[in-house]
């Protein structure tokens, strides 16, 4: 008989606690082991014909070094309790010869995998950031240095749902060249408040309290096609949804598009963008984004798309559409379409942070094409509305402002708009350089 139940109960998963795991011990040999557990269990699911869930058991904590497998298919991973990342920086795995630290968990080449439950996965990301301000070459590389939270590459139908994800190191979830995935029912929270009383130490925040430099705690970072990620909170001083090109020589898909986002809202954070995009010799491109029933509190930025600088190839962005924003108390620019606005702490990069009051330079080889802006409300806005700005060498077409309106000391100062092509229909403020069509 017990013998039976126990078969019974495990032809649904294997545990990591088949593996020797130690709950609840934060040293060094527990983090081993217990990556070691999971990495075990995964396998071991991928190799049954019948167990195809790794679960990690409710209830506890599991503290852990980095996990990183390739060639998943069909499996389930179940996070029931929490998975804490050991801040233990001078013994975390790199890769490249140090070049670079490894993610906390990372999928390649893996396909049909899901990942979920109600459990969390903390990055513990308080002494990396320390570490960014510190020795930002080291730790802010824009090809990230930092660990990321959860990183799949080079994959196909993946779902991620029900869990939570905070303070990781660098980005959160990061979806790179995957197909068919779907991000649903998450929370995102990043220690702002830490954040912030670091900057505020090293005298970096300016008059408006706003960082002079991004952490890069980007909540999902998505490249890649046929990509849908729904009900979410995002708490997290930085991108919140960031949608990033593809390229002709990536291997699944050659443009990111054909991608939804809805029904989140967005605390502290510094938009739903797309971008950064540089221009590429191999084509980078976004196309078919929609961002839908979006509510944001206190933003930084919100409706964001930006160009990165280069002089070298092309790229495009185009069919954006943001439907249904609420933005409420924006702290900067509610709205902001134009060359990335940030400045790396080695303080390299353009000189766009300060813009309008220092020079800030289009980007003709990223032209945007059909960016649709519909039934936006901005609430209680302290600059002007916003900034859409293209180059004139190569003016972006086909924008259309439907319903976008505002108030605040904003109402009474004019977007900064320039070599903009398009239709503003109901809309308060309108951009100057679009062509107003009033409503009948
Ligand atoms: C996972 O299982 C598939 C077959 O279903 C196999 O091709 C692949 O090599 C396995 N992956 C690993 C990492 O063992
Ligand atoms: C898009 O991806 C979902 C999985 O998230 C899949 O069910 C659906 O068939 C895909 N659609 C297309 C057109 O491939
Ligand atoms: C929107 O997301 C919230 C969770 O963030 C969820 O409770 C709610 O059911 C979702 N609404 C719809 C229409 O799916
Ligand atoms: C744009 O993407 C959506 C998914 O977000 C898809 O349903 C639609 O078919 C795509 N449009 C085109 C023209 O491919
Ligand atoms: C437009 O692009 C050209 C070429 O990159 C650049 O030299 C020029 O400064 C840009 N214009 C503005 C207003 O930034
Ligand atoms: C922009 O929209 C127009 C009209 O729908 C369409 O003909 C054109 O192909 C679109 N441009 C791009 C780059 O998709």
């Amino acid at each position: 008989m017990f013998a039976l139940l126990f078969i019974v109960s495990n032809i649904m998963a294997v545990s990591i606690d088949q593996f020797k795991s130690r709950p609840g011990d934060t040293s060094l040999e527990a983090a081993l082991a217990n990556s070691f557990a999971i990495t075990a269990a995964i396998l071991a699911a991928n190799a049954s014909l019948s167990d195809r869930t790794a679960v990690i058991p409710e209830g506890e904590i599991y503290y852990i070094f980095p996990v990183s497998l390739t060639g998943i298919y069909d499996v389930t991973v179940e996070i029931r309790g929490t998975v804490s990342a050991l801040d233990d920086i001078s013994n975390w795995p790199t890769a490249e010869n140090g070049a670079r630290y490894l993610d906390i968990f990372y999928f390649g080449d893996s396909h049909y995998l899901t990942i979920k439950g109600f459990g969390t996965i903390d990055g513990r990301g308080y002494r990396w950031w320390e570490k960014a301000i510190f020795d930002s070459k080291h730790f802010n590389d824009r090809y990230g240095e930092r660990p990321r939270l959860l990183m799949i590459e080079s994959s196909s139908y993946i779902t991620i749902q029900g869990l939570t994800f905070i303070d990781s190191p660098f980005y959160h979830v990061v979806l790179q060249d995957v197909v068919n995935a779907h991000v649903t029912d998450f929370k995102i929270k990043v220690d702002i408040t830490s954040q912030k009383s670091l900057f505020h130490k090293h005298d970096l925040l300016d008059d408006l309290g706003i960082p002079l430099f991004p952490l890069n705690t980007d909540g999902v970072d998505p490249a890649g096609k046929n990509i849908t990620i729904s009900n979410c909170f995002i708490e997290n001083y930085d991108d919140a949804v960031a949608v990033k090109p593809l390229q002709q020589s990536d291997k699944l898909a050659k443009c990111s598009e054909d991608i939804l986002i809805q029904n989140c809202s967005v605390s502290f954070g510094v938009g739903m963008t797309v971008g950064s995009v540089p221009p590429s010799l191999s084509v980078n491109c976004v196309n078919n984004v929609t961002f839908r029933d979006i509510s944001f509190k206190t933003p930084f930025k919100a409706i964001y798309i930006k160009t990165n600088p280069g002089y070298e190839g092309s790229g495009i962005i185009s069919n954006i559409r943001y439907e249904n924003i609420d933005i409420e108390s924006p702290v900067w620019w509610a709205i902001y379409i134009g060359p990335q606005q940030q400045k790396q702490p080695d303080g390299e990069g353009p000189g766009c942070f300060l813009y309008p009051l220092g020079k800030c330079e289009t980007q003709p080889r990223v032209p945007m094409r059909n960016v649709t802006l519909s039934n936006v409300r901005i609430r209680n806005g302290l600059l002007s509305p916003g900034i859409i700005r293209c180059n004139e060498t190569n003016p972006c077409t086909g924008f259309v402002f439907d319903n976008v309106r505002g108030d605040g000391w904003m109402s009474s100062t004019p977007f900064i708009c320039e070599n903009i092509q398009g239709i503003a229909v109901d809309s308060s403020p309108a951009p100057g350089c679009l062509v107003t069509i009033s409503d009948v």
